[in-house]
């Protein structure tokens, strides 16, 4: 498989949400795209529009070997340092520490003894740098969507999220009220504070994006399921708790990107996109991104 190739091509070939079930086999194929063709130089039309062997596994198998290739330079130390900069100002008034205080006096009052409740964060610069790749070499994030963070805390995901695209509407899911009430705080916080320190185009295109944080267990929640893209920290999760979040993101549409932390997940429905060290407030684990596969064709009767 010509690596190569295989990028542009992905790169070119938006994705989620409402993606095209036949969109691994456009890549495969090189469908030619009216709208690529008036700005694209001739050599990398030649390559648009030629053909890669056709099969779709083996073309998943390179998708972790692709995005090696692009990975280092997706993203800039500018961008980086930004959005670094926008969180750090936000959360001044909810650190790190405030949230595993607030976690651990929840649990203590509703005698939540189980790892599972267990309160950390991801690098806020990680999981932008996760959304940006992709959007700039897998094809994904090209239109608004539904970004789902499955235990958000004090909901710094849904605003590093925010900061990155335009989401139709974002949703934390967290089953401790005094951990939604902290991410409310943010919420009014993020219009106030953050929202104007973006861009004049990046503010406008954010204006309208529904944030929302929504007491409840996402293990038991279709509302996981409305995510175009969604997020979750597997870390602590027990045997029992892994099993059921597998059984349900199973039921995504084709094209959904799921992001999980520690733990892969291990079904058959989807394929890797690729993964990497994340840094997080404990220390390092790996981020593994994964991309729903589209439906097997339907057998001739
Ligand atoms: C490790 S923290 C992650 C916080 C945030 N998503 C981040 O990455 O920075 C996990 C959060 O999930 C919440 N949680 C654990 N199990 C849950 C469940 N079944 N339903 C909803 N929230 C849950 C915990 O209360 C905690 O706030």
């Amino acid at each position: 498989m010509d690596l190569e190739v295989l990028a542009l091509r992905i790169a070119h070939t938006p994705a989620d949400p409402g993606v095209r079930e036949t969109r691994w086999k456009d890549i495969l194929q090189g469908r030619k795209r009216a709208d690529a063709e008036a700005d694209v130089a001739a050599e990398v039309w030649e390559k648009l529009c030629g053909q890669l062997p056709y099969d779709v596994e083996a073309a998943w198998h390179a998708v972790p070997e692709m995005h090696a290739l692009r990975s280092a330079t997706a993203v800039n130390a500018h961008e980086r340092d930004k959005v670094r900069d926008l969180i750090e100002e936000l959360c001044v008034d909810a650190t790190l520490a405030d949230g595993v205080v607030a976690s651990r006096k929840a649990r203590v009052a509703h005698k939540l003894h189980e790892e599972s409740w267990s309160y950390s964060e991801i690098d806020a610069v990680f999981l932008f740098a996760v959304l940006l790749k992709l959007k700039r070499i897998h094809g994904h994030l090209r239109k608004r969507g539904t970004f789902v963070d499955c235990g958000s805390g004090f909901g710094k995901n849904a605003f590093v999220a925010a900061i990155a695209h335009p989401w139709q509407r974002i949703v934390g899911i967290e089953a401790l009220d005094a951990l939604c009430l902290g991410a409310e705080a943010l919420l009014e916080r993020f219009h106030d504070h953050t929202l104007p320190r973006l861009r004049s185009k990046d503010q406008g295109d954010r204006d309208d994006t529904d944030i929302e944080f929504v007491r409840g267990d996402f293990l038991t929640m279709d509302l996981v399921l409305t995510g175009t893209l969604i997020y979750a920290d597997l870390t602590c999760l027990n045997s029992g708790q892994l099993v059921a979040f597998r059984a349900l993101v199973d039921e995504v549409t084709h094209g959904t990107v799921v992001v999980t932390l520690t733990r892969p997940l291990l079904s058959e429905k989807f394929f890797l996109l690729w993964q990497e060290q994340a840094p997080t407030s404990w220390g390092h684990t790996q981020a593994f991104v994964w991309e729903r596969k589209p439906p097997p064709p339907e057998e001739d009767p």
